[in-house]
């Protein structure tokens, strides 16, 4: 079903899997959950701190393109609903740091890894935030993109990964009908409010088809995720999935996908689309996007400046374990 996956490194055929490995495998194909202190083969633990770590991340770089809003939002109701929004993006990122750790990295490890460049985080994070019209097209296309890969996850192999993206789920489905919502009061608004929301439509676009990763055939993870559940769909299954949603969202908000050669397959029964351009979605995450400096930047500035906080919390931690001590 899936000759396009190509082989990932290091996965192995039945015939070369060690017992042990045949029978946790044999676990994963009764669709059982794998729990933290139990018995995983190492490539499964590692891929599944790369996935869960890289979706932290996410959630939390994910927080400044939005937050660049909060103080320019047009009305009351909209800052509030927007403050809440990047509230809970940070929510996400605990979560999941916290399923990560799970796995025996530490937060400070994964910190680390993400601060030196060493761990990606969503490619879209990358991309400006130009306009209010921009907060539209981020809730209803960014978190449409996310909530589409990740509806599947809850489904996924690893008990704290899949438990965490059902809460998360919940939330993503009220941040893309936020998004929406925005898009619809622009779209209905004078001539220029809704050549805004085409703008932003026009420069979100393909940076949201390219959040479901490369095209399966240059997806070198997928086959070996996919035979573990840790993913559930490939790449490209997800993101003709999100086309065929969106683009009829789209038509009802009266814009144009720009994408000359979108149109409807009967004998697919899902539509044509044109690719992104994959040598700009390598050249982003290779750290060459147009905010990837920025971005990383205001994360370890962030970090450094907090430093403070937390050898504060230490040192009171240390100080009341010392107390106990005593007193006993
Ligand atoms: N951005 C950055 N890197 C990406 C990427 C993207 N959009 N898509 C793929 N990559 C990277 C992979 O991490 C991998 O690099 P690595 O070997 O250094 O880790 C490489 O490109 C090859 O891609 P693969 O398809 O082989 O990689 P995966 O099997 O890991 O698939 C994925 C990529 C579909 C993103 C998968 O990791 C996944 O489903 N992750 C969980 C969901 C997630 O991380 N979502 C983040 C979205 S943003 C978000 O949720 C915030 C919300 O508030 C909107």
């Amino acid at each position: 079903m899936y000759a396009q996956l190509v082989k990932s490194e290091g996965s192995k055929s039945r015939e070369e899997m060690t017992p042990e490995e045949l029978s946790f495998q044999d676990r994963i194909d009764r669709g059982e959950k794998v729990e933290p202190k139990e018995w995983m083969p190492e490539g499964y633990r590692k891929t599944l701190i790369r996935q869960i770590g890289q979706h932290a991340h996410s959630e939390i770089v994910g927080q400044l393109p939005e937050g660049n809003w909060i103080t320019r939002a047009p009305t009351l109701e909209r800052k509030a609903i927007l403050l809440a929004k990047v509230q809970d993006e940070a929510g996400h990122g605990l979560y999941l740091y916290s399923a990560a750790e799970t796995l025996g990295v530490s937060r400070d490890e994964l910190m680390e890894k993400l601060h030196s460049g060493n761990m990606k985080y969503s490619s879209i994070f990358n991309y400006p935030t130009l306009t209010w019209a921009d907060m539209g097209a981020v809730g209803w296309l960014v978190d449409g993109a996310a909530i589409m890969n990740q509806v599947p996850l809850q489904r996924t192999s690893y008990g704290p990964y899949s438990r965490a993206m059902i809460r998360i789920c919940k939330e993503e489905s009220f941040h893309q009908r936020q998004g929406y919502d925005i898009m619809m009061k622009m779209c209905a608004g004078t001539p220029e409010q809704k050549a805004m929301a085409q703008d932003a439509l026009n420069r979100f676009w393909y940076p949201a088809l390219m959040m479901f990763g490369p095209s399966d055939k240059d997806s070198i993870h997928s086959a070996q995720s996919m035979a573990w559940k840790i993913k559930m769909n490939t790449n490209d299954e997800l993101r003709q999935k999100f086309v065929d949603q969106t683009v009829p969202q789209a038509k009802y908000l009266g814009l144009t996908v720009p994408d000359e050669n979108l149109v409807w397959n009967e004998e697919k029964g899902g539509h044509d689309f044109s690719e992104p351009d994959w040598s700009e979605f390598f050249a982003v995450i290779a750290g060459n996007g147009p905010c990837n400096a920025e971005r990383l930047g205001a994360r370890v500035k962030a970090w450094d400046d907090g430093a403070w906080f937390r050898e504060g919390l230490m040192a009171h931690a240390d100080k009341a374990a010392a107390r106990r001590i005593a007193a006993e």
